[in-house]
Parts: C-alpha cells; structure tokens; sequence
C-alpha cells in the first residue's frame, strides 16, 4: 500500500482516488519529529508555517509524538505564542465539527523558545527543553529557517544543526531568497555545505507545492493525448503569467534589493517551465526528477536584454482613491529603478523545444490575481475551416490552459461547430474546473511541502545543481540591467502593465492570453 499522500502514480483503485492515506505507518509511530520555527515571530510563520501545521495535524498526517517549538529573539510566553498563532489557524470547510478541540490540542503541541540567531548557549537550551519533549524516543528533527537569509549560516552553526539530533535525522528547510546572483548563490550554498550534508538541505520554492503544479508531470505524462503533442512540432508557444493586484505592501525593503525577476522568475516561474519542459522522467524519484530538471535549465540560453521588458508601478487614481507607486512606500529609494514587472522571452535549445519561444510575465499591482500557464498550439495545417473564422487565424488555435491560481483549472480551447444548419464555428472550453470536480479543499503548498520534509521526500526542493543553472541564466541580465541602471517603464497601480510587453510578445508572433 502507499505510506504517504504523495506516492506518485501508483495503481490506484477508483474506491481509493479520492481517499486520503495516512502519512506514517505505525511504526513510524513510536519515533517522535520535532520541529522548530526559527523567525517564529515572523510574517511567514504566522501566515503559512503554523496554519499549514495545524492543516496536517487536522488530516492527521503529523506523527503521533511530535512537538513544535517556535524560536526568535522576540520575548514571548508559550502562552503568548499559542494566542499568536491561533489567531492565523482555520480549519477545513468539510470538517468543521471537531475544530476548535482540535485546534486547542494542536495548540498545546506549540512552545517557544526566546533566543540569539548567533547563541550556541541559547541553541543548547532549546536543545534541552526539545530533549525533555522526545523523552528518549528515537528523535527526528525538523528545523524551518523562516528568518532572513543573511543569518541563516548563524543559525545553522550556533544550533549545530548538522548533527542536532543523536537518534534520527536532521532536516532543515531553507526560504528563499537563495542568494541574489550565481555568485552569492553559491556561496551560500557553500557554507551551508560546511555544515550541513546535501539531503539534509530542503530549498524550498512554494510554488513547486501548489496543486496545479504537482498535476503538471500527471497530465502530461499520464494521458496520451498530451505527450504526442509537447513539443516543437505542435506547440508554437508557451505562457508562464504570474500577476498580483497589489504592491509590494509592507515588503518594499526586502523587495527593493531584489526586485521582480529576482523574486518570482528565477524561481517559481522558471521551475514551473522546468517541470512543463524537461524530458521524461526514469521515474518518480526525487532525483531522477531533479536530474531532467537541471538537464533542461542547462540547455536553455541566458537571458538578453534585448528580450526583456521592465516596469514599475505608478500612483493611480481611480473612483476617487489613490493606489500609492512603488516608490511612494517609505522603505523604498524614491529614485529607485528596481522592476516590480518584466516580462521575457526564453529559448531551450534543444531537440523537443528549438525555436519555440517561452515567454514570461511577472507583474506586482497589475488588474488581476493570477498564475497560469498557456500553451498555444500551432494552426492545423490547410486548415479547412479558415473560412469560419475569417483572416484572424490565431483565433482557431487550439490553447492549453493551466490556471493555477486562484479558481484552479485546467482547459483546452477547441474549435466547434454552432449547433443549427448553418456551419459557422465556435471557440469552446472542455473545462475541469477543480472546484466543480472536487468538493474537497486544496492543501495550502506549504502543508504538502512541510508533509514532504518530514517524509524525507526530496522531489519539490531545489537540489543545489538545478539553483547553479537557475542563476547562470538570469545573471548576467540582472548584471546588466543593474549596471546600465535600465530605467523602467511605469505603469499606473492596477493597470495592465507596460505596453513594452506587448510589443515583445509581437516580436515572436504571439499574443498574451
Ligand atoms: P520577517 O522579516 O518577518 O522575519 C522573520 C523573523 O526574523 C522576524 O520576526 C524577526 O524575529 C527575525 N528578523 C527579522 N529581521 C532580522 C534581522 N535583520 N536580524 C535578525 N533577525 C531578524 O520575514 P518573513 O517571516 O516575512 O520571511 C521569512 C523568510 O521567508 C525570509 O527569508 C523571506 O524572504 C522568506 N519568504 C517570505 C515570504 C512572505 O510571504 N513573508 C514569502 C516567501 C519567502 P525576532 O526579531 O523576533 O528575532
Ligand atoms: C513569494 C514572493 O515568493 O511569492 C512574493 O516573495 C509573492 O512577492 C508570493 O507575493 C506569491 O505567492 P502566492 O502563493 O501568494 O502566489
């Protein structure tokens, strides 16, 4: 039987497709798993780390013996920390009944530890109170590095982290950013290895979590009708659109060191073209995933400023209220030219992908909320119907669309004929559309995440060779862009972002969806 929610294609039952399993087999049991949340103060903590805790202890996919200590600089009680974080906590919608009790016991699983990034004494102490929690069971480990990266290496040090528990594993996940450049990258990674072994670095990129992402490798390579078609042959461009409706609200000093690209292109948009794009896999496993991935980033050409656009938002006024600019957050450089929007256009030079253009847009205080990929299709050749649909054959393309936030769906675009006896023809949907399918709610990626690095899988964490390829990429432009203090082009807050984006999906005969 699968000893986890996340087995991979295994041959299921239809009784069993819609049946959760649970994460830990008995024996597993009688070990105990302590995790810890440095920056347990922080923002990332109480809006993601503790709620998707709770979420896996509500699906009962936490061990039974586990503890979690919450450890920052701050001063807090356990009791203050408990009130902290249930105020972030909800429970799923179709169980509702038992939640409150649940939440109370949840809560009383919850400590914390007030301490120095930089204190072996204060690491040791949090060390004694975790040893007091595992009463000499075989002990495991995880630690959540939800803290700047510029002390990640402290914490690591000062906790000992590489052989923190005698008895069981170590894991550490580590947030993002990861570095700001090929150079910096890797010299992160280089002190992590000083301490720490690869497999017990877990990188998370939270968007390799999300539901429609992990579906990406299903639909693909579980369903013949896509596969034929996933390249060249038939796919004359691919979309990567991420799009918020609102600023850089209250991370505009983080944001402006980094800026867009750095942000959600290098990472969340490039691994999910890495995971659209990669051959096939040997098989499920962690690695051999990881190796197409990295195979696939390598064979791709480093960005060029000549297809790259940038912009920043501007203050707008609309129905009497005015949507501050980026650079009116006080946090913020007012000559600051720092992209809160790009949009580029990428090349994998290989066999399955030569020439197809794999275009990328990324934008903060755009018109709308939303993640997707597009996949557009090639015309059908002497296209017998060009008739019905006049000169404007783009529009009878078929079109792949993954929206994978918010409202998550899959739909193909298909060309149909008018019901009547008339022959003039129709763009319609086939449309799963989740929330009509399922009724059950979809786990937040942290909580698949969490679940996976206490289940040892590796599969959606950045190896440290696919985060090299990641930066050699997008280096040298982000050198460029900084050295020639490229200025960007301004758009009003809410808008649809620079018209520059549209010109550059032109140059390559597409148009955004
Ligand atoms: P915060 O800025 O809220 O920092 C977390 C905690 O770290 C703070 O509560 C504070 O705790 C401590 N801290 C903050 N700045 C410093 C400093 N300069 N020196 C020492 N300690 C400091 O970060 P977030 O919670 O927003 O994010 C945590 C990590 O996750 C970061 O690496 C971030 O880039 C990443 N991330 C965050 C996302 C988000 O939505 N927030 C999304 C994706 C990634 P105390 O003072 O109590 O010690
Ligand atoms: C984070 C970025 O990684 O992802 C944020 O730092 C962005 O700027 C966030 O807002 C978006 O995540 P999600 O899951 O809300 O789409």
């Amino acid at each position: 039987p699968p000893k986890s929610l996340k087995d991979g294609i295994l041959p299921v039952i239809p009784s069993q497709l819609h049946e959760d399993v649970p994460a830990f087999s008995p024996a597993d049991k009688e070990s105990s798993v302590s995790i810890t949340v440095v920056g347990a103060s922080g923002d990332l903590a109480k809006k993601k780390i503790f709620p998707a805790l709770f979420a896996l202890y509500y699906e009962d996919c936490l061990p039974k013996h586990f503890t979690i200590f919450g450890y920052a600089r701050s001063k807090m009680t356990d009791a203050e920390l408990r009130n902290m974080v249930s105020k972030t906590l909800t429970c799923r919608i179709d169980k509702r009944e038992n939640c409150s009790d649940k939440m109370e016991q949840f809560l009383q699983r919850c400590f914390y530890h007030s301490g120095q990034y930089d204190s072996e004494e204060n690491f040791a102490e949090l060390d004694r109170k975790l040893k007091q929690h595992e009463a000499g069971r075989s002990s495991n480990r995880l630690f959540y590095l939800s803290i700047p990266p510029n002390i990640f290496i402290n914490v690591v040090k000062s906790a000992s982290l590489s052989a923190s528990s005698s008895s069981g594993w170590t894991r550490v996940i580590v947030e993002k950013p990861f570095g700001r450049d090929s150079e910096s990258s890797a010299a992160l990674t280089r002190s992590l290895k000083q301490y720490l072994t690869e497999d017990q670095i877990f990188r998370i990129d939270h968007y390799l979590g999300k539901e429609l992402v992990e579906n990406l490798s299903v639909l693909r390579f579980s369903n013949l009708v896509f596969e034929p078609l996933w390249s060249r042959q038939y796919i004359r461009n691919v979309q990567l659109i991420f799009s918020e409706d609102f600023g850089t609200e209250g991370r505009g000093g983080y944001f402006d060191n980094y800026g867009i690209i750095r942000d959600i292109m290098q990472n969340h948009l490039l691994q999910i073209l890495a995971l659209f794009a990669m051959e096939t896999p040997v098989s499920l496993d962690a690695e051999d995933i990881r190796n197409e991935k990295v195979k696939v980033l390598r064979s791709m050409r480093p960005l060029q400023l000549e297809n790259v656009v940038v912009g920043q938002y501007k203050s707008h006024t609309k129905g009497g209220v005015t949507y501050p600019g980026y650079i009116d957050d006080k946090t913020v450089p007012s000559d600051s030219v720092t992209p809160t929007f790009a949009a580029a256009a990428l090349f994998i030079d290989n066999a399955r992908w030569d020439g197809v253009p794999f275009l990328m847009k990324a934008g903060k205080a755009l018109h709308n909320k939303r993640a997707e990929i597009r996949v557009q299709f090639r015309h059908v050749p002497g296209n017998l119907y060009k008739r019905s649909f006049g000169t404007d054959l783009d529009r009878a393309t078929n079109e792949l669309v993954i929206r994978v936030q918010p409202d998550e769906a899959i739909y193909l675009k298909i060309n149909n004929k008018v019901p009547g006896l008339g022959m003039r023809l129709d763009r319609s949907n086939l449309n799963l559309h989740y929330a009509a399918r399922y009724s059950k709610e979809i786990p937040d990626a942290y909580e698949r995440l969490l679940l996976d690095a206490i289940e040892g899988e590796r599969r959606l964490f950045i190896r440290s060779d696919e985060l090299d390829a990641a930066w050699d990429l997008f280096t040298p432009l982000l050198k460029e862009l900084e050295e020639k203090k490229i200025a960007p082009e301004l758009y009003p807050y809410g808008s649809r972002g620079p018209v520059g984006a549209h010109y550059l999906a032109a140059k390559y005969n597409v148009r955004w969806g």
